[in-house]
């Protein structure tokens, strides 16, 4: 069978993780979570003191570090940093240091590698658009903005996040504005994306539907 690079991209709640981790494990795939790499470089950066507005800085941090998001558990150097960097404040210094170019030059060229096999599952916000413009499979996964926030405020991986689902849905909002606006690879939808709106859809309903996407548009008819 052939090996696809499948990328699930969409805002934050919308379901992706959950999605493309149920997917590659369906295909027997390896499941990649880049937002996990700006998180642990906004982590570190704020370990280390380094200001999140400092371009050259943060480039120089991210090109040193060896980030790890192979497994469930995401380390950067050797740190394992899976549940600090689900908070309000990495989610704010994530976005940050997303919006610098160099920054994103360094984890897109790590991105790429790991795909040089395929076979992969790969979820973000610029997978389909700048990372692999070229790959097998692109769904861009949305859901409405309420249903987004009650799921982010009822994830077990966020620690700290404020209880009131409107609080996270403020937040929410802002980041997605942030995401959406930069000049640096926005989050948007490709032209040749499959948009799935999750809203009010069990995963196991979504996952269906991502799995009939690959079969159509990556397989073909004969593959099952
Ligand atoms: O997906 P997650 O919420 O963990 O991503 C954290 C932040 O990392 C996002 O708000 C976004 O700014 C950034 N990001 C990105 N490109 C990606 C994945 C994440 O800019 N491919």
């Amino acid at each position: 069978m052939k090996s696809l690079v499948i990328a699930i991209d969409g805002p934050s709640g919308a379901g992706k993780g959950t999605v493309a981790r149920a997917v590659a494990s369906e295909l027997g795939y390896r499941h990649v979570d880049s937002g996990a790499m700006y998180r642990a470089v906004g982590w570190r950066a704020i370990r280390d003191g380094v200001s999140l507005e400092d371009e050259a800085a943060v480039a120089a941090l991210a090109e040193r570090s060896r980030i790890d998001v192979s497994n469930r558990h995401i380390t950067i150097d050797d740190v394992d940093v899976t549940r600090a960097i689900r908070t309000p404040e990495i989610d704010r210094a994530a976005a940050a240091v997303a919006r610098l170019p160099r920054v994103r030059s360094v984890l897109v060229e790590r991105q790429r590698q790991m795909a040089a096999t395929g076979a992969i599952v790969m979820e973000g916000r610029d997978i389909g658009t700048v990372v692999f413009p070229n790959a097998d499979v692109k769904v861009y996964l949305d859901a409405s903005p309420d249903e987004r926030a009650r799921r982010r405020a009822n994830d077990p991986a966020h620690t700290g996040v404020p209880a009131a689902v409107s609080e996270v849905a403020t937040l929410l909002t802002q980041r997605d504005e942030l995401d959406r606006t930069r000049p640096a690879s926005p989050l948007h939808a490709a032209s040749d994306a499959v948009v799935v709106d999750t809203t009010g859809k069990s995963v196991e309903d979504v996952v269906q539907e991502v799995l009939r996407v690959v079969r159509e548009h990556g397989l073909g008819d004969s593959g099952t």
